[in-house]
């Protein structure tokens, strides 16, 4: 029983972020019988989740969290009363790439997992099970229950691993509805107690047959494993996008080729300009240290190669729109449709679209960048060279007097826009490059637009 005897268990999850937050909006959501109390130090994020204005955009999201904020679910600044009532803590907090010291581009910095580690050690008064929920390098609940044991207050902290899967812009159907959920202990008797108080939590909503329980390591590892092989899909068809190009193969008829194999399957076959997204990037390169640490070298490089495909994508995409648009754009207006690295999300982390408007500035064209949910983070991302960029939340105006459009986020409603006006208002030729191939681009044509997609070919007038 809690110390707060209304509640079943009393649950506690740091760091308010785009996990901590709709995870525990969706264990509340399911579980009315726990109290959920989700800390951050970043008091406005926190006064956000307080509000109907919350500090993410998520679909869905805000109706959760309503379901139960007040009732079982509760945002606080308190961090250190909320861990001495505890005994469940989720750990939530961000796991940035070190761009400091030694494995400076591509170590995972723990400094802040750390941090809250030492802080649960120095407030807590019982004993605790710490739930690893940010992404880690394999082998870190070790040297958390190093630090987290080595207490003379007689404490004990069992470490226990459950990585999380949503994605962003379906992350409450992906919580209320998981292919899986992975938990992993130590297999000690302390250690399977701990996994089993973890699985009674998701079993409120889970079929049991999709809770897995692994030992530690492997659920540390599963979770950049998982993360490895998705953003491989994207660089593997990427590359194959630059050869569809070339041979006048169409690359999305390819993806459904082999899609259709059950072996590949049909999902995450989507050419684009690249992955972004504040994760897999970070992963594998995580992954790569790890393996480099280990001396597995040629490993290393294989898992490297994924994100160089990428960084490879995102610069031939702004070299064919230089080498199209007559081999300058000094001087022309560029309008950028979306921002965010996916769409149905304001979050632009790692965003293709980032490293897309330097290249295009580094030339000099004149950027306009339209996005119905992330222009407030964009002019963040920009903040070296917001002189040369223009912002527009309607894309009719980014359009006007451009030289070309070029489609960065696959936001439906870009799908549906007036292309005529929008054509009528531009400079000619026209081009729009359809980085997300999710136009008509044949009706675009014939409108007049040169049309240029990923991995097919272009529709020209010249
Ligand atoms: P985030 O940056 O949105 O949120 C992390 C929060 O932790 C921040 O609000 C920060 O203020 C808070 N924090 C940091 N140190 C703290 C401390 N000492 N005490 C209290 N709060 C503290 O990050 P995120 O996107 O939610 O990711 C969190 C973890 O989950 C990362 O390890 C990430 O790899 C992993 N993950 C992210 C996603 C995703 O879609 N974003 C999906 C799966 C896993
Ligand atoms: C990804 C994983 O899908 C989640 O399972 C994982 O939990 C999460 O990372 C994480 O660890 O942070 P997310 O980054 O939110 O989720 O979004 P994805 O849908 O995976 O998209 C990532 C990037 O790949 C986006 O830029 C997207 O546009 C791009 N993408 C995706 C493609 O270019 N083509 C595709 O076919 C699919």
């Amino acid at each position: 029983m809690s110390s707060d005897s209304k509640f079943a268990r009393n649950i506690l999850c740091i760091g308010a972020g785009y996990v901590g937050g709709p995870t525990m909006a969706a264990i509340a959501a399911k579980c009315p019988q726990y109290k959920v109390t989700v800390v951050d130090i970043n008091e406005s994020r926190i006064a956000a989740w307080n509000t109907d204005h919350l500090p993410i955009y998520e679909p869905g999201l805000l109706d959760v969290v309503k379901q139960a904020r007040g009732r079982n679910l509760f945002f606080s600044t308190d961090v250190e009363n909320a861990i001495k009532e505890a005994e469940i803590i989720f750990v939530s907090v961000n796991t940035p790439t070190k761009d400091f010291g030694a494995g400076a581009g591509k170590a995972a910095d723990l400094q802040y997992w750390e941090k809250t580690a030492r802080d649960i050690v120095r407030v807590s008064t019982s004993d605790k099970i710490i739930v690893e929920k940010s992404t880690l390098p394999v082998r870190t609940a070790k040297a958390m229950e190093r630090i987290l044991n080595a207490n003379d207050k007689g404490i004990h902290f069992e470490v226990v691993s459950n990585p999380e899967f949503l994605a962003e812009g379906t992350a409450v159907a992906d919580l209320m509805n998981p292919d899986r959920v992975l938990i992993g202990s130590q297999l000690t008797e302390a250690g399977l107690k701990a996994c089993d108080v973890i699985v009674e939590i998701y079993a409120n909503w889970v079929p049991r047959d999709r809770i897995l329980t692994t030992n530690v390591w492997s659920a540390e590892l599963s979770k950049l494993v998982a993360n490895a092989f998705l953003a491989q899909r994207i660089s593997s068809i990427n590359s194959i996008s630059a050869l569809c190009e070339r041979t006048e193969a169409n690359v999305s008829e390819v993806a459904r080729a082999i899609g259709k194999d059950s072996r590949i399957g049909p999902r995450f076959l989507n050419a684009s300009i690249g992955f972004g997204g504040s994760c897999f990037k970070k992963d594998i390169l995580n992954l790569v240290y790890i393996c480099e640490s280990y001396g597995l070298h040629e490993v290393a490089r294989y898992w490297e190669s994924v994100v160089q495909m990428n960084e490879y994508q995102k610069r031939r995409f702004v070299q064919t729109m230089i080498r199209v648009m007559f081999n300058t754009i000094a001087g022309k207006r560029i309008a950028l449709f979306g921002f965010a690295f996916k769409a149905d999300t304001g979050d632009t982390r790692e965003s293709p679209a980032i490293d897309v408007t330097k290249q295009l500035v580094e030339e000099r064209a004149r950027v306009v960048i339209t996005d119905p949910q992330a222009l407030e983070n964009a002019k963040k991302d920009l903040e070296g060279c917001l002189s040369h960029v223009e912002f527009a939340s309607d894309p009719y105006a980014a359009a006007k007097g451009a030289h070309a459009i070029a489609i960065m986020t696959e936001w439906e409603e870009y799908k549906d826009l007036d292309y005529k006006k929008i054509y009528s208002e531009m400079e000619k030729p026209a081009f729009i490059f359809d980085g997300r191939n999710i136009l008509d681009h044949e009706a675009l044509h014939r409108i007049g637009f040169n049309v240029f997609p990923l991995g097919r070919s272009a529709w020209k007038h010249f």
